[in-house]
């Protein structure tokens, strides 16, 4: 369903992985008696294997009450790990255009032309709101709830609250309150699961299952990734530690001498370091299919949020092949080499689509008729990827099979215990953001200062 690897890259796993294998294992330690830092956030780890059945069941059943009462469209109101994991995996399963008109997204800005563009693609049309957010008070969803909420009483005046679902705390929080008085649907997103390791939660599924994705085969894979990659730490074999701790190399680690030194000291592994190589500051998520632009948000965030403290951690950022190689090919090859890539490939698209034949054949391209668009995509994969090696970037892939719901889980859930893995070998709290308060403390007492002004000057 997956597999990682670093042929592209000058690692050797007998000097630069295994020699980790020590702090793996006690960071593996970490993840599975709940030693670590911030481990009131492991309810991702069981929970392919222990979720609420019921509530999965009360889901389907609101989407097919949903359905019955002919809703075309569904608008998800959420923001940060809030819609990133329902709109990657949409488009990862539906294809992205199912996100362009079937499954909405909005709370996500505080752009007035995006909320008209959205009312007008609502137009004409019945729909119907998931509202989701665990505090309730997210600026931007909670503004983009006002609004809609609104709207929806004036084009749905009868059983608007049969028409909001909010997926939110069990107990506490705005949402929560205003839900429980306004009597609508709520699933609850686990109080040990943050917002960005919550795609296996409500939050993820309950969209998805609007979308059509059968949420049962998702959970699958991700249990099926859980017994891989749980209960091995080796680092011969689990590839979701063997990732974390490539990257740790390349990009994490802080160097505890020069980089450039070649030759390793003794067998302490932070002494490690390649011939000629050096710290790299961002991590670059390729992906080769517009179906999986989401995915690589989805990704940064997780790696993101969960890594970047105490000074640490990498920039993880995303190109589109073969997008982008029209704009950033030049960068990627001869640019400033402060990047390591990590491609994320899948093997088999949903559609084959054959080169059709052109009888005058300008394009000079009738030697690739018969062929799918498919194959000349791997061909050029495997060319960028060689070119950009040989340019002396190190390109790592993780490699899936598909884009099927239990690719998804398990992809998800490979993620959550590399990011965990990542973030105990660079010491680090994986599960908070304390980062994401300080704009939000600044944001909301430049309102109240320019509110004042404004009211002055009035
Ligand atoms: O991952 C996170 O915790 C954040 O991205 C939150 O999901 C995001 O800020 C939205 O918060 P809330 O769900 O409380 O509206």
């Amino acid at each position: 369903m997956l597999k990682f690897d670093f042929a592209h890259t000058k690692l050797k796993e007998r000097r630069h992985i295994l020699p980790f294998q020590l702090q793996v294992n006690r960071a593996h330690s970490k993840i599975i008696n709940r030693t670590g830092e911030g481990s009131d956030f492991l309810g991702w780890v069981d929970l392919p294997v222990n979720y609420d059945k019921t509530e999965i069941n009360r889901m389907l059943d609101k989407v097919n009450d949903l359905k019955q009462k002919q809703v075309e469209i569904l608008l998800v109101i959420g923001i940060g790990g809030s819609f990133l994991s329902s709109k990657s995996g949409i488009d990862f399963v539906k294809g992205y255009s199912y996100t362009e008109d079937k499954v909405l997204f909005t709370g996500t800005d505080l752009s007035s032309d995006h909320i008209k563009i959205v009312e007008e693609k609502l137009k004409g049309k019945k729909w119907a709101i998931a509202v989701i957010s665990k505090s309730g008070i997210t600026l931007e969803p909670a503004l983009a709830f006002r609004h809609f909420k609104n709207l929806l009483q004036q084009v749905q005046p009868e059983n608007t609250n049969e028409y909001i679902i909010a997926i939110t705390d069990a107990e506490k929080g705005a949402l929560k309150e205003l839900s429980n008085s306004e009597g609508y649907t709520t699933f609850t997103i686990p109080n040990d699961i943050g917002g960005r390791f919550s795609g296996l939660t409500p939050v993820g599924l309950f969209p998805m299952a609007f979308a059509g994705i059968d949420i049962i085969k998702v959970m699958d894979g991700a249990a099926k990734a859980r017994d891989k990659y749980l209960n091995d730490s080796s680092l011969k074999t689990n590839d979701a530690f063997r990732y974390a701790v490539a990257r740790h190399f390349y990009g994490l680690k802080r160097w505890s001498y020069h980089p450039d030194r070649a030759t390793p000291s003794g067998n302490n592994p932070m002494h490690w370091t390649l011939k000629g190589s050096k710290k790299y500051y961002e991590e670059v998520f390729v992906t080769w299919t517009p179906d999986l632009i989401q995915t690589s948000e989805w990704v940064k965030q997780l790696i993101g949020e969960s890594l970047s403290k105490k000074g640490r951690g990498i920039l993880p950022t995303s190109a589109t092949f073969t997008r982008d190689l029209h704009s950033l090919g030049q960068t990627f090859q001869e640019g400033y080499k402060s990047f390591f890539e990590t491609v994320i490939w899948v093997e088999k698209e949903r559609n084959e689509i054959t080169i059709t034949d052109d009888l005058k054949n300008i394009d000079g391209l009738n030697y690739l008729i018969k062929n799918k668009f498919s194959d000349t995509n791997i061909m050029t994969y495997k060319a960028v990827t060689a070119s950009h090696f040989s340019g002396g970037t190190p390109v790592m892939t993780i490699l899936l099979d598909d884009k099927t719901e239990e690719t998804l889980g398990y992809f998800w859930y490979f993620f959550f215990i590399t990011t965990a893995m990542s973030g105990y070998l660079l010491k680090v709290n994986p599960f908070d953001q304390p980062g994401v308060e300080v704009y939000k403390k600044k944001m909301f007492k430049n309102f109240k200062r320019e509110l004042n002004g404004n009211e002055k000057n009035n």
